[in-house]
């Protein structure tokens, strides 16, 4: 599973970029706004950190301003996502991205119904939003299950990116689930890494070494 970090923040990005285990970057406006930058500068400097996908978010809601805002994303660097969110103006849009050979990460996904009309007009990811599924009662994982298969079932190249991750066991879930990219925020990238086990045992050996005779 590819890991991508949901982040505008780039001391973070810098942070995880440094232990080569991110392929990626996505944002969306909130990140953005945390970010306290315009996206367009936002987004190229993560460029120039993240050598892998990066998803930038448009925010029109018609067809003909999200083709527009996401063209002039696109022409940020060559590694730009547009991120369009899952509504009839936006499948419309991605229509047009794919036919232009333009990336999309079709947003906002909390139904295999969604899913199924993103990969058909062509999306390159889809965001299932599994925290904020949990959130309200339902089962965010379930919908990864759905999406993975239905791709499986009709060949979609569509890449199911597991969105709304909040802890390590979502990771977990999404992996065995199959989906293609999960989206992580910085603390949960660094919550995969740790063990009880393996600090105390790491201490064992450190304090073991120090009676290692030197000659
Ligand atoms: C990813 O692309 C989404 O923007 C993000 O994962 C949303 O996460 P949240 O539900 O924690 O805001």
């Amino acid at each position: 599973m590819k890991i991508f970090i949901d982040s505008g923040d780039l001391n973070e990005i810098r942070e995880a970029a440094a232990m080569g285990v991110v392929d990626g970057v996505t944002t969306n406006p909130t990140l953005v706004a945390k970010a306290g930058k315009p996206l367009s500068s936002l987004i190229a400097a993560i460029c120039e950190i993240v050598d892998g996908p990066i998803s930038a978010e448009v925010v029109a809601t018609d067809c003909e301003g999200i083709v527009r805002e996401g063209r002039a994303l696109a022409k940020i660097h060559r590694n730009v996502v547009v991120k369009v969110p899952l509504i009839a103006e936006g499948i419309k849009a991605v229509k047009i991205f794919s036919s232009e050979g333009i990336k999309t990460n079709v947003t906002l996904c909390f139904s295999p119904t969604q899913g199924l009309l993103a990969a058909k007009a062509g999306a390159t990811y889809i965001s299932p939003f599994i925290g904020r599924i949990d959130d309200i009662g339902g089962d965010g994982m379930l919908l990864i299950r759905q999406l993975v298969q239905i791709y499986k079932n009709y060949d979609f190249k569509t890449e199911v990116l597991a969105a709304s991750i909040r802890h390590p066991v979502h990771v977990v879930d999404s992996a065995l689930a199959g989906a293609h990219v999960g989206t992580l925020p910085h603390k949960v990238i660094l919550q995969l890494l740790e063990h009880p086990l393996t600090a105390s045992g790491l201490d064992k050996f450190l304090a073991d070494a120090k009676k290692i005779p030197q000659s």
